[in-house]
């Protein structure tokens, strides 16, 4: 048994190293790739009909994954009142029940990891190991919260107090919770936010990101079936300035989990701030500027598997991605032409092929913003390298992965969300300054560390204001109940997704003290 007093273990996927096991996958996987889907506002159990929207593969923009029915006014103001009538018998409910229902989740998707794969790799165009990684997580995240939910909310916490007195402190859901996610985790990001929301005892009305919002909807009528009440849990998709903005600003939503922009996350609080109604608290996840820190003393070949991974994988679209490299002098053209050498291994394609390192960019949006920042590079920076397109890459949102010198971090002023990793120099006297230029940034997501000389990496992470911090490995990949993920500053309000004090900001405490 361990802390959570049952023997919790993470998802442990498929093995794609076993050929058998992966031609099986692969089988079932091209079957459900080429299946298309429907989604549309799920309010109380009942889906809502209207104009569908036609929901096309990023890898290949002729391809159609689906069509999808954004929320009106009308599902809008349904879902927010039947959440309101329903989210204090949700709470009133026995915590270990909340927890069966994810665990019975988890089940599911497990057993039907396939479908949830399928629409990874052909709506978000998420390659096939990261697709699983999707699933895995989706399913941690069921199971971490249902033992959270066990360990904090199935019973009131018994203080101390003069004989005659007896003192305790109660978990409580907050009621309505509005739970906004991203594109780039369409899934594990998604399910992880719905089922901490639920966990804690709140009614949930989520909005998915208006490019996925087909695996989203796949993910409730699950979370339905296996017993989260129809009533309790509503699905809006559609875009931020209709559905989102029109859900923060109602004075019945007692808390809003947030995924995504900086930008967005300050347009959030401003809503909550002036809105009538409670004063209620706002999870936000949000953008980094993330570095990783490579002294003379790193292992070169190390460095370069894990700079790789962590610029590279999921085309650079993971808010944990490295940004920018900063490299010793006295080991940076060596590494540097390991890196090349690597960069010319790496394959460009069809998420769906197991062949396939980088997949697309999620959108034309995407790509047009991180073809301007290459414009500015091109004039200010030197170009180290650039991958080549594939050739059917026009009709799609492929960009290609490439590799900048920069002279300094004051010339990235903005988060660069794709597989773009710039490369700074510096001497072994200039360590103080590559920290403070990190911090000064003002964001604080995640830090990668490659030394082997214990005090400077204890230096660095003493002084680095980051919420995640990887020594000699890359820094992706954050698992549930392992590397509880957040940052601080612009990065996020905190507390960490995947970690023990989640649960405890989509709840509120309520003290009894009884004269006996
Ligand atoms: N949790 C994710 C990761 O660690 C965030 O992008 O990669």
């Amino acid at each position: 048994p361990n802390l959570y007093g049952r023997d919790r273990r993470n998802s442990l996927g498929i093995n794609l190293n076993d050929p058998t096991t992966l031609d099986r996958l692969m089988a079932e996987l091209d079957s459900a790739m080429g299946r298309q889907r429907q989604a549309s506002p799920i309010v109380s159990g009942e889906a809502r009909e209207g104009n569908g929207r036609v929901v096309r593969d990023p890898s290949n923009r002729q391809r159609v994954v689906g069509t999808v029915v954004e929320a009106g006014q009308e599902a809008i103001a349904e879902a927010l009142a039947e959440a309101a009538s329903v989210a204090p018998g949700w709470d009133a409910t026995s915590a270990l029940g909340r927890a069966e229902c994810l665990e019975h989740a988890a089940d599911l998707f497990e057993e039907r990891q396939v479908e949830l794969m399928a629409l990874c790799i052909r709506e978000g165009g998420r390659s096939i190991p990261d697709s699983l990684s999707e699933v895995r997580e989706a399913v941690d995240a069921c199971r971490y919260y249902a033992a959270e939910a066990r360990r904090h909310f199935a019973m009131p916490k018994r203080l101390p107090g003069p004989t005659g007195e007896r003192n305790e402190l109660a978990l409580h859901g907050r009621g309505v919770f509005v739970c906004i996610s991203p594109w780039n985790f369409p899934l594990a990001i998604f399910t992880g936010q719905v089922a901490a929301a639920l966990a804690a005892g709140n009614a949930v009305i989520a909005k998915p990101a208006e490019q996925t919002p087909l695996i989203a909807g796949l993910v409730i009528q699950w979370l339905h079936e296996a017993g989260v009440p129809s009533r309790v849990l509503h699905l809006l998709p559609g875009e931020g300035p209709a559905v989102g903005q029109a859900l923060v600003a109602d004075p019945r939503v007692s808390g809003v989990a947030f995924t995504g922009s900086t930008e967005t996350a300050h347009a959030i609080n401003r809503i909550l701030a002036e809105r009538e109604g409670p004063m209620v608290p706002l999870i936000a996840e949000t953008g980094g500027q993330n570095a990783m820190i490579v002294d003379s003393s790193a292992l070169p070949e190390q460095v370069v598997v894990d700079v790789m991974s962590s610029a590279f994988n999921s085309a650079g679209q993971r808010c944990s991605a490295l940004r920018v490299l900063f490299l010793q002098e006295e080991v940076a053209e060596p590494i540097l032409e390991m890196l090349m050498g690597a960069m010319e291994e790496l394959r460009m394609g069809d998420p769906g092929r197991i062949e396939t390192d980088i997949g697309p960019l999620i959108d034309e949006e995407a790509k047009a913003r991180l073809e301007a920042h290459c414009q500015r590079m091109d004039r200010e920076a030197r170009l180290l390298y650039r991958l080549s397109l594939p050739e059917d890459a026009q009709e799609s949102c492929y960009f290609a992965p490439r590799i900048y010198e920069l002279e300094s971090l004051a010339q990235l002023t903005y988060e660069v969300f794709g597989p773009i990793l710039h490369v700074i120099r510096y001497s072994s006297q200039q360590l103080n300054e590559v920290i403070d230029a990190i911090n000064r940034t003002g964001y604080g997501l995640t830090l990668g560390i490659h030394s082997r000389v214990d005090e400077t990496v204890r230096y660095i992470q003493n002084r680095a204001q980051v919420g995640n911090v990887y020594v000699n490995r890359n820094m992706i990949g954050a698992v549930v109940g392992v590397q509880p993920f957040g940052g601080e500053g612009l990065s996020g309000t905190g507390p960490k997704a995947g970690g023990p004090h989640y649960l405890l900001r989509f709840a509120t405490e309520r003290s009894t003290s009884i004269n006996t």
